[in-house]
C-alpha cells in the first residue's frame, strides 16, 4: 500500500521513525513528508534513510512531478504524527502551505489518520478542540492522544499513541476503507448497520444483523518442541455456541478458533489459530471491521521462553529440562486500547475463567479484571477441573463495566451464549438506538 506520512513539529516527532519502520517492516511504501518545523526534531537523513525515498518538504522541490499532486493522488492511506495544534489547525481550515497540506488537499477519498501529540492546555483550547471535531465531521480519523508524561513534568492527555496503536489503527482504518461499499469507511465512522441486512434495521429476532460479530473460543496451545505443547482444558464449546448464537441473530460471525473439541458451527467464517500471539494478530485484524468482539478463548498467559525445533530426549548425560516461561500480550485489553484509541464504536467482552482462592473469591477477582481490562462486559464463570471445561452446561455472572447490576445466566452452553448475545444487542441498543 502506498502510504504518505506527513510528521508534525513536535518532540514525539522521534517516535515517528519506530511507526515508520512498522509500516516498511509490513511490506507498505512510505512517502515521509515532514513539516519544516519537524526536521528541526529529526533530520530527513533519517526519514529519506528508514523510507528509502526521498523527502522534501516544499512545493518546489521536484517541480516537474508537481509532488503534491503525484503524492495526494498515489496515496492510499496518509497518517500524519505526530499531528501538532498548528498541522490541525492549518488542515482544518484548508490551509496550503507547505507540501503536507497541498498532499491533504489533493488526496481526494483517501483514509487520512491523524495522531495528535502536545501539552494538555494546547490540545483542551477550544480552538484544538474546534479544529479536531471539523476534521472528524469531514471523515478525517482523529486518534485521542494518550495520557502520561509529557515534554517536561507534567502529565495529561497530549502524549502521542504508542507506535504499535498508531499501526494498527491506521491498518484497521485502511483495511476498514478497503472493504466492499456498505461497510463502514473507517474507525473514525460510526459504524452501525452495514450491509443490505441493515437496511430493514435490526429486528427482535435479528438484533444483530447488519453487524459483525468476532469470537474467539478454545484454548492456545503454546509450543514447547515439534511433539509437545502447554495447553489449557477448554473445550471450546461455549465460543462456538456463541459463534452460532450470534449467527443466529443475524450477524456476520467470524470465529477464531484456537484448538476446540468441538466443531466450528455452520455459517460462521472460521480462523484457525494455535498460540496467543497467532490469536493476537488474529483478533487485532479481524477486530478492526467488527461491531463486536467477544473474547471467550482460554489465552496462554505464559509461553515457553524457548521452543526446541527438535524433540526434547531423554538424557541420561544432561540433567533434567527446565521450562522457562515468559509474559503472553494482554489481548483483551491491546484490544481495548486499540479500539479508544481509534475512537471506534465497538462493544468487547471478555471472558474470565476464575477459581477464586484464600486472596479473593470468583467475583472479586473478576471485578479487578474487569478495572483493569476496561473491556464493557465479563463474562465470569468459576471453573476447576470438574467445573465448566468441557461440560455442556455453565453459569455464569455477567459483569457490566457501566456498572449495571450483575445478571446470572445458566443452562446449556446455549442457553448461555443466548443470553449472553441478548445482553449484547441490549447494550449495543442502548448506545445507539435502532434505526
Ligand atoms: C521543544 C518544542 C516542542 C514542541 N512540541 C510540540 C508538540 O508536541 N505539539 C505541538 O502541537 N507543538 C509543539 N511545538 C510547537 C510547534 O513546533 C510549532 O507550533 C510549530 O509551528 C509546528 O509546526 P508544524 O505544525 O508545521 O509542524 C513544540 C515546539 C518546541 C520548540
Amino acid at each position: 500500500m502506498r502510504i504518505v506520512l506527513g510528521v508534525g513539529g513536535g518532540i514525539a516527532a522521534y517516535k515517528v521513525a519506530s511507526l515508520l519502520r512498522l509500516f516498511t517492516e509490513a511490506g507498505h511504501d512510505v512517502t515521509v513528508i515532514p513539516t519544516e518545523a519537524a526536521t528541526r526534531f529529526v533530520g530527513v537523513a533519517t526519514w529519506e534513510a528508514l523510507s528509502g525515498h526521498p523527502v522534501s518538504n516544499s512545493v518546489f522541490d521536484a517541480v516537474d512531478t508537481v509532488n503534491h499532486v503525484r503524492l495526494g493522488h498515489q496515496a492510499e492511506l496518509i497518517v500524519v504524527a505526530p499531528a501538532t495544534a498548528d498541522l490541525l489547525a492549518r488542515a482544518a481550515t484548508g490551509q496550503a502551505d507547505d507540501l503536507l497540506t497541498n498532499t491533504l488537499l489533493m488526496a481526494g477519498d483517501c483514509p487520512v489518520l491523524m495522531a495528535p501529540a502536545m501539552h494538555t492546555e494546547m490540545w483542551q483550547h477550544p480552538a484544538t478542540q474546534a479544529n479536531v471535531e471539523s476534521l472528524r465531521s469531514r471523515g478525517v480519523t482523529v486518534l485521542e492522544p494518550a495520557s502520561g508524561r509529557l515534554t517536561g513534568a507534567d502529565s495529561g492527555p497530549g502524549r502521542l499513541p504508542e507506535p504499535e496503536a498508531i499501526f494498527t489503527a491506521a491498518m484497521a482504518l485502511a483495511g476498514a476503507s478497503a472493504a466492499p461499499a456498505g461497510r463502514p469507511a473507517g474507525p473514525g465512522s460510526q459504524p452501525r448497520p452495514n450491509t443490505e441486512d441493515a437496511a430493514a434495521g435490526p429486528s427482535a429476532a435479528r438484533p444483530l444483523a447488519g453487524l459483525t460479530v468476532t469470537v474467539s473460543a478454545g484454548g492456545t496451545r503454546e509450543p514447547l518442541d515439534p511433539v509437545r505443547f502447554l495447553g489449557n482444558r477448554s473445550s471450546g464449546k461455549q465460543g462456538a455456541a456463541l459463534a452460532a448464537a450470534a449467527r443466529d441473530a443475524g450477524a456476520r460471525v467470524r470465529l477464531l478458533a484456537a484448538h476446540m473439541e468441538v466443531p466450528a458451527p455452520d455459517g460462521v467464517e472460521l480462523i484457525q489459530v494455535e498460540t496467543a500471539l497467532e490469536l493476537r494478530k488474529a483478533a487485532l485484524h479481524a477486530a478492526a471491521d467488527s461491531d463486536v468482539v467477544i473474547m471467550a478463548a482460554a489465552v496462554a498467559d505464559f509461553r515457553p521462553a524457548d521452543v526446541s525445533d527438535t524433540k526434547i530426549k531423554k538424557r541420561d548425560d544432561v540433567a533434567d529440562p527446565v521450562i522457562s516461561l515468559v509474559r503472553n500480550p494482554d489481548i483483551l485489553r491491546e484490544l481495548v486500547e486499540v479500539r479508544d484509541a481509534a475512537a471506534r464504536n465497538q462493544l468487547i467482552v471478555g471472558f474470565a475463567a476464575e477459581t477464586g482462592d484464600a486472596g479473593g473469591d470468583v467475583l472479586e477477582y473478576a471485578r479487578a479484571k474487569l478495572r483493569r481490562k476496561a473491556c464493557d462486559l465479563l463474562v465470569v464463570n468459576q471453573v476447576g477441573r470438574d467445573k465448566v471445561f468441557g461440560e455442556d452446561t455453565n453459569s455464569v455472572v455477567i459483569l457490566s463495566r457501566a456498572g449495571a447490576e450483575p445478571q446470572e445466566a445458566s443452562g446449556s452452553k446455549s442457553d448461555v451464549a443466548a443470553a449472553v448475545i441478548d445482553r449484547i444487542s441490549a447494550e449495543l441498543a442502548r448506545v445507539v438506538p435502532p434505526v
